[in-house]
């Protein structure tokens, strides 16, 4: 039997992917220890799991790198890869917005914006584009995304808002909500077929949790 490859998503969502596969009856042991090794091992089940950068666990569930992936929205709609998107697992709920000051609230369809900032450049894209038909210029960044509003670097900014403290304490306001945001389950299409059902029982054991 051969291993089914788990990516995982470092960071935010590492512990609570990690608990909803124990709680799927999966061996997380090794994963959980300190080791340095990259791809971690539950024997009895035949899984194997990488832990990567967000970023890059749409890349290797579409190449079949790994056959089911763990990712937020926000990825999966900046990276726009061709996947089965199987589960929406509900934590990490946030929202993709556009934000910046008080004085524009109510005011977006009325003037003109012409710079954007972001770490999410094609959300951002196609949002002005499709939804505005407006030509901005996206600028994008790494982080702390609410300060380009405040220094001048853009007029909005394209981020996600989770209780919305961010944004407040630095005196900006949603303005337009783009998308609701979650943790989610990916699969390889081909891995979809040619493990159906391994993967189907993991995608059970995994909704009766939620
Ligand atoms: C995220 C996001 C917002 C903030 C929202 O940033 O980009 O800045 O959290 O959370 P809140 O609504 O609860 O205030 P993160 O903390 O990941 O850091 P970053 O700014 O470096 O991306």
């Amino acid at each position: 039997m051969r291993y089914i490859t788990f990516a995982l998503s470092k960071g935010r969502l590492t512990e609570l992917s990690i608990k909803l596969l124990e709680g799927a009856g999966i061996d997380c042991t090794e994963l959980k220890g300190k080791s340095r090794k990259l791809i971690l091992t539950d024997e009895k089940n035949k899984i194997r799991f990488f832990l990567a950068k967000p970023g890059d666990v749409p890349v290797y569930v579409e190449y079949g790198a790994a056959d089911i992936g763990i990712v937020g929205k926000d990825t999966l709609l900046e990276e726009g890869r061709d996947l089965y998107e199987v589960l929406d697992l509900g934590f990490a709920k946030c929202k993709m917005c556009v934000a910046g000051p008080k004085e524009l609230q109510g005011k977006m369809d009325s003037i003109s914006i012409n710079r954007v900032a972001t770490k999410y450049p094609e959300i951002a894209r196609r949002y002005f584009r499709h939804k505005r038909r407006e030509s901005v210029e996206i600028i994008k960044l790494n982080g702390s995304i609410e300060l380009a509003p405040l220094v001048g670097l853009s007029e909005v900014i394209v981020d996600l808002v989770e209780t919305g403290r961010t944004l407040k304490e630095n005196g900006l306001e949603i303005l337009d909500t783009i998308s609701d945001i979650s943790a989610r389950m990916v699969v390889n299409r081909v891995s979809m077929k040619m493990e159906n059902q391994r993967i189907t029982n993991i995608i059970d054991s995994i909704r009766k949790q939620l």
